[in-house]
């Protein structure tokens, strides 16, 4: 990618989770070639199991034909090595929200990549700034957030670090539109725009529930019924992971140091008890 208007031919997703395997779906259903990078063989499979599967439900409603889920999948190469991160022209992670994670990620990135190449996270939190910082290319790292379900969700928030250069900037708002979302700029301060406005949300359906004010089924009602949201808040969160939407909102609150953003004591019990939504089978709901 030498100049904005050049689009990677490869790029590789690191972490085959629920956003990795999305966001790999996306880009490859757009043309390009992707290196599914995670820890283990068995994690890539997984990944590539649940791109197959959400692929065969849009043939089973005649959304897509065989050929064409054929092709997609063809795009997809799994990598077992992070070194294969070599070949790539821009590299996502995705992997878990944990700040030491991500940065000896983008270290030992720094080691494989040639000096061009655009590191993009898709964290939804935490600050692109720092994470550039540890690496020696600051002005080619950028925040590139997607919202689940990838394939659905139409937004992708790009947000510039202090050093993102322009260059960058334009590179990867052009390669979100190519993979058919809509990018909207951002600036780097704790949960950026979508988590700022989604979580104190969230957290107050959980404090609304806390203080007695109404059941989990009478917030999310109201929500949905009242405000046209298509989940409830509450619905939302074990969607999310409720584990998530607790280090979301510890970032705000030690981003901002403001109690507004404050973490419902209902939310951290939930978390404690390992009640973390619909990945766990129990949230506010039960998912057998
Ligand atoms: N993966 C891929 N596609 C999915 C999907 C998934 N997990 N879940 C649903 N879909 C697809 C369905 O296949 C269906 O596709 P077609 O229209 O082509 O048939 C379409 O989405 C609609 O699905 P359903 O009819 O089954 O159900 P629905 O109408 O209730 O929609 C929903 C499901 C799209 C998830 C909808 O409930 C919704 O928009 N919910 C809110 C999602 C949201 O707010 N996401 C943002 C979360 S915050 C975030 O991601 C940021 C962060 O950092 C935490």
């Amino acid at each position: 990618m030498s100049s904005p208007n050049d689009l990677p031919q490869t790029l590789m997703v690191i972490g085959a989770g629920q956003m990795g395997s999305g966001i790999a779906q996306v880009a490859a259903a757009s043309g390009i070639t992707v290196l599914l990078h995670d820890v283990s063989a068995s994690s890539i499979q997984k990944g590539l199991a649940a791109i197959t599967k959400q692929l065969s439900r849009s043939v089973d409603k005649g959304k897509l034909t065989e050929e064409r889920k054929a092709e997609i999948l063809s795009r997809i190469q799994p990598a077992e090595q992070l070194e294969q991160a070599a070949q790539a022209e821009l590299v996502i992670e995705a992997v878990t929200e944990q700040l030491e994670l991500k940065a000896s990620l983008l270290r030992r990135l720094e080691e494989i990549c040639p000096p061009q190449v655009i590191f993009a996270s898709n964290t939804s939190s935490l600050p692109i700034t720092e994470l550039a910082a540890v690496t020696g290319r600051p002005s080619r790292v950028i925040g590139m957030h997607f919202m689940n379900p990838v394939p659905v969700m139409p937004l992708v928030e790009v947000i510039r670090g202090l050093e993102t250069s322009q260059d960058v900037f334009e590179a990867v708002r052009a390669l979100a539109m190519h993979m058919g979302k809509t990018p909207v700029e951002v600036n780097d301060f704790p949960g950026f725009v979508s988590n700022r406005i989604l979580m104190p949300m969230i957290n107050e359906a959980v404090y609304t529930v806390y203080e007695g004010v109404a059941t989990a089924e009478a917030v999310d009602q109201v929500m949905k019924l009242g405000m046209n949201h298509p989940m409830g808040p509450l619905e939302l969160a074990d969607f999310i992971g409720l584990d998530t939407c607790l280090s979301i909102m510890d970032i705000l609150y030690e981003g901002f140091k403001d109690p507004k953003y404050r973490p419902c004591p209902l939310l951290r019990k939930y978390v404690k008890a390992g009640r973390l939504g619909r990945k766990t089978g129990q949230g506010f709901y039960r998912y057998d």
